[in-house]
């Protein structure tokens, strides 16, 4: 991690989020639930929208990557392949007077967790920290009605596995010759030991993952550099300032175990969160298919016909989630500013135009004169296409700021004129300019400023 020189914009971001619904606390009239939240209908469709790019651009607009969905229920064994039962695991302490959990490495702790002298960062008492103890992450239940530990099963702390272990399903349905990928979107959950930031670390969160199968005999490498400079250019192209992401390499201490090479890519979430991990890069080689070849005592192996050569492919991960993505669009989107002419400011969420949850606002001038009629007129035929908002409440310099705040990047007033000429106008959201246009070429002026932008 290293300092960033953009405000902190967490609180004010969590707020607007409230306020707008975006992202509501789960369970919030019971008092809410740990580091779980829930999407509110400007969210899902933000959400969504990120989502859908990724999909596109890793399974539809590709021949080599299919997509699936896997359970997030598997069978328990999958966990003891992976590593996760054994190896999925934080080193925590307790303290003794006020009950709190830390990680035994979370840099508050003054001393030795253990010893005499160690302080809890929450109470400040000295001696009641435990000694560190090591935790798996994995949340745990029961499959049937018998609680024995025969039916236990995990939720998934990764969506990778469903991935692996269909490995030859996907292959020998679509006939995919390797090199080739498999992809999913879903939830994850992992019992975090210190969660926050808002949706940045959460105990049930969404993973998009895939994972691109090579041939162990081929330059694997140049599959794990190409996918390392993809996955940058996505980034870049949802609109988050190139100046606030970065690689970050991992060194040999950083490596996991079965690892040969990953790299994260950073996004400057400012203040003191800074640079953090929003997706990895993996090359995981044969790990993941070698060990559940042993465990499940079933071939995973690719034929290569025209070499009559069998191996187990090695595997380039790319790993991003959802929720941290969400993130970060929303905070490089977050401005204030001053408009000129105005005494107030606006606050603005400056999304790229094709992840705005809402594309257009529909505003009548004035409550009479046919203005609102021939605007739910204008707002029924947008609606085919795109999602819009109609709004004919307050002063229309309201109603454009309570747009730009949500991000919507055009903003449509029917006036006077509009009624005479079949004409409207057409706000753009940051560059303020208006111009008029014929009412019946809105939706091919939206949807080439959409795709032009
Ligand atoms: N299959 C590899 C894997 O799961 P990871 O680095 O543990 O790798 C990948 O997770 C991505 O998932 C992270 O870069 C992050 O975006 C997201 N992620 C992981 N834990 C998360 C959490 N507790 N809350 C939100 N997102 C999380």
């Amino acid at each position: 991690m290293s300092a960033s020189t953009h405000p902190d914009v967490m609180e004010k971001l969590v707020s607007l989020c409230k306020r707008r619904g975006f992202i509501f606390q789960s369970s919030e009239i019971y008092g809410g639930t740990g580091s779980v939240w829930d999407y509110g209908p400007l969210g899902v469709e933000l959400k969504k929208n990120i989502k859908d790019r990724w999909w596109n651009s890793m399974v539809r607009l590709r021949d080599d990557i299919e997509g699936i969905d896997a359970a997030i229920l598997m069978h328990p064994r999958v966990w003891e392949a992976s590593g996760h039962v054994s190896g999925f695991t934080d080193p925590l302490v307790d303290c003794r007077n006020c009950r709190k959990r830390f990680r035994a490495d979370d840099a508050k702790i003054k001393g030795v967790p253990g010893q005499p002298d160690a302080q809890c960062p929450a109470c400040g008492m000295k001696g009641t920290l435990s000694e560190p103890r090591m935790f798996n992450l994995m949340f745990r239940t029961f499959m049937g009605p018998v609680e024995d530990t025969a039916s236990t099963v995990y939720l998934r702390p990764e969506t990778a596995q469903g991935i692996f272990v269909n490995f030859v399903n996907v292959q020998q349905s679509t006939r995919q010759k390797v090199p080739f990928g498999i992809a999913q979107i879903g939830k994850a959950f992992r019992n975090e030991i210190t969660p926050g930031n808002f949706i940045f670390r959460t105990r049930e969160f969404e993973q998009m993952e895939m994972q691109f199968f090579v041939d162990p005999d081929s330059d694997h490498m140049e599959w794990f550099e190409y996918w390392r400079a993809e996955r940058m250019k996505w980034h870049e192209a949802l609109g988050l300032d190139s100046s606030r992401l970065q690689f970050h390499p991992h060194g040999a201490d950083e490596l996991a175990h079965y690892a040969r090479a990953a790299v994260d890519i950073e996004f400057d979430f400012g203040g003191s969160l800074g640079f953090q991990e929003v997706e990895g890069v993996h090359h995981r080689g044969d790990f993941d298919l070698g060990r559940h070849q042993e465990f499940s005592g079933k071939k995973l192996e690719y034929f290569d016909q025209p070499a009559n050569r069998r191996y187990v492919p090695f595997v380039v991960e790319t790993s991003i989630g959802a929720d941290r993505a969400t993130l970060a669009v929303l905070v490089n989107s977050y401005r204030e500013e001053e408009v000129p002419g105005e005494t107030e400011g606006r606050t603005v969420l400056g999304f790229h135009p094709s992840l705005a949850p809402i594309k257009a606002g529909i505003f009548p001038l004035v409550k009479k004169d046919g203005m609102p009629e021939m605007a739910h007129r204008v707002a029924n035929d947008l609606r085919r296409e795109f999602p819009v908002f109609y709004d004919e409440s307050g002063a229309i310099g309201r109603r454009y700021r309570r747009q730009d705040e949500v991000g919507t990047p055009y903003c449509i007033t029917i006036d006077g004129q509009s009624t005479e000429d079949s004409t409207v106008t057409i706000r753009d959201r940051d560059t303020l300019e208006q111009t008029r246009v014929s009412a019946d070429s809105l939706a091919t002026v939206i949807r080439e400023r959409i795709a032009g932008s």
